[in-house]
């Protein structure tokens, strides 16, 4: 009696661990999670950015480009899912993505509406482009 006692306590604690191993394969790292918030900020904060500048709001697009820069620090400590060794090519991108949201931040200051937008379609291409390799 008290061994099929031991017998269903490990059967059940190894059940346990069965059912807990899932759960915690899916759960996403620190860093994985960091990774994600950085890219949702940046989605919604560039997002908020064209439609403050489309109505010509510079202030309120300006705002929004300092939070989209303060994502771009993330970008330098992704771990890669798609075309890991081709990391170089990610820091490159993410690079020049970072100048460009230097020059939009240039033309926002000088309220330089046309060259505001045609850098912002320029940053556009860029999401696009590391998306295609690399998300
Ligand atoms: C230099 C590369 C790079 C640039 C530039 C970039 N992204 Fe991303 N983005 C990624 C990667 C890699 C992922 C996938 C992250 C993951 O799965 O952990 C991602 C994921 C996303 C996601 C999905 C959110 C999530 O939970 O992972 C959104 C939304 C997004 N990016 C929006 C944008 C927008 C908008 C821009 C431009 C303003 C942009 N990204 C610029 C690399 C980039």
């Amino acid at each position: 009696m008290k061994a099929m006692g031991s017998i269903f306590l490990i059967l059940g604690v190894a059940g346990l661990a069965l059912a807990a191993e899932p759960a915690h394969k899916h759960a996403p790292s620190p860093e994985m999670r960091r990774q994600h918030d950085s890219m949702t900020v940046t989605k919604k904060q560039w997002t908020a950015l064209k439609k403050s500048l489309a109505a010509g709001d510079f202030s309120a697009a300006g705002a929004s480009l300092a939070r989209v820069q303060k994502a771009v620090g993330a970008l330098e400590k992704f771990k890669l899912h798609k075309n890991e060794d081709r990391v170089e090519e990610f820091r490159e991108q993410s690079r020049a993505y970072g100048e460009n949201l230097a020059e939009l931040g240039g033309a926002l200051k000088e309220k330089d509406k046309a060259r505001a937008e045609g850098l912002s379609k320029t940053i556009d291409h860029g999401c696009l482009q590391c998306h295609q390799t690399f998300r």
